[in-house]
């Protein structure tokens, strides 16, 4: 492929963790973030951003998309051309709704794409695992459906899981952020054994109820011990609006990522009860949330 001028990429939102599957298990959602690199002959960086909160979105050379940019030309030792960068947003910032993962996902992309592809998907994901931290986001965010990716040597298996049809996803997206590092600050450094055990069994559990869509096997699967005990206390609301969405037949409701957004699993049949139950809930405790039903991207980022 040879060098372009222009490059459009869209990359959608993913929600990470899924209850026992922290930093190890996500999903894309079809909610978009789009990205139109362009090159420029002269002058610096022009980045111009549309949608729902653009005005928080930085404008400059420390914006994350253009970091991540950055980032695939030091990795190939070349010198990054001047860009200008338009972003639609779609993505709710700082929700657990993965915003800052496409913005990775994105900005590796569209450098690749102007550079006439020198890296591999492969490469890229590697590349964008370690600009995040973690691959939870960005797997899904780059190749679409649901990914399991753990460590393999120095490198990264990842593996793709099974969603059965009839499992919808509810977002309850509320009117307030958390950051994922105060989100992680709270987290503990060491965990029991029989906390581990718990996770790893629920995990295996989540897997086969995703792949299955056998509710019993979801009602107990989404349940945690790592991250949700010590991050709930920072989503005000979290007990009651679980409880609202499992009364209106949820399987079970998790923290999407690292909050605030909550998301329940459920099926068609409970999916416009259990929308209603949370935004009630959440309206009880004086929060406004988007809730929404948000089914799965399997396309990944797009070009
Ligand atoms: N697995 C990460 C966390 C996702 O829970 O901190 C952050 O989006």
């Amino acid at each position: 492929m040879s060098v372009v001028s222009s490059v459009t990429v869209t990359v959608p939102a993913t929600t990470a963790n899924l209850g026992p599957g922290f930093d190890c298990i996500g999903a894309a959602l079809k909610l978009y973030n789009q990205f139109k690199f362009t090159r420029r002959e002269e002058g610096g960086l022009i980045i111009i951003v549309t949608g729902e909160e653009a005005e928080r979105v930085e404008t400059d050379d420390s914006n994350l998309l253009y970091q991540a940019f950055i980032r695939f030309y030091q990795h190939i030792e070349q010198t990054p051309p001047a860009v200008k960068i338009e972003i639609q947003i779609g993505v709710p910032l700082a929700r657990g709704l993965g915003s800052s993962a496409t913005a990775v996902v994105g900005g590796l992309i569209a450098a690749n794409q102007l550079e006439g592809a020198p890296m591999s998907q492969s490469q890229l994901m590697e590349l964008a695992i370690a600009i995040e931290g973690h691959p939870d986001n960005v797997v899904p965010a780059l190749l679409g459906g649901c990914r399991l990716a753990a460590t393999s040597g120095a490198g990264w298996e990842i593996c793709d899981v099974p969603w059965h049809k009839d499992i919808i996803a509810i977002v309850a997206i509320p009117d307030f952020e958390l950051s994922t590092s105060e989100a992680r600050h709270v987290l503990p450094t060491e965990v029991s054994r029989a906390d581990a055990i718990f996770n790893t069994a629920h995990l295996g559990l989540l897997l086969r109820g995703l792949e299955t869509g056998k509710a019993e096997w979801l009602k107990a699967a989404l349940q945690d011990k790592l991250h949700q005990p010590y991050r709930k206390i920072l989503i005000p609301g979290y007990d009651a609006v679980n409880l609202a969405a499992v009364a209106a037949g949820a399987y079970g409701m998790v923290i999407s990522g690292a909050g605030p957004t909550l998301l329940a699993l459920t099926d068609d049949l409970h999916s416009k009860a259990v929308q209603a139950a949370m935004s009630a809930a959440w309206q009880e405790e004086g929060i406004t949330a988007n809730v929404r039903s948000l089914s799965l991207d399997i396309q990944g980022a797009k070009s």
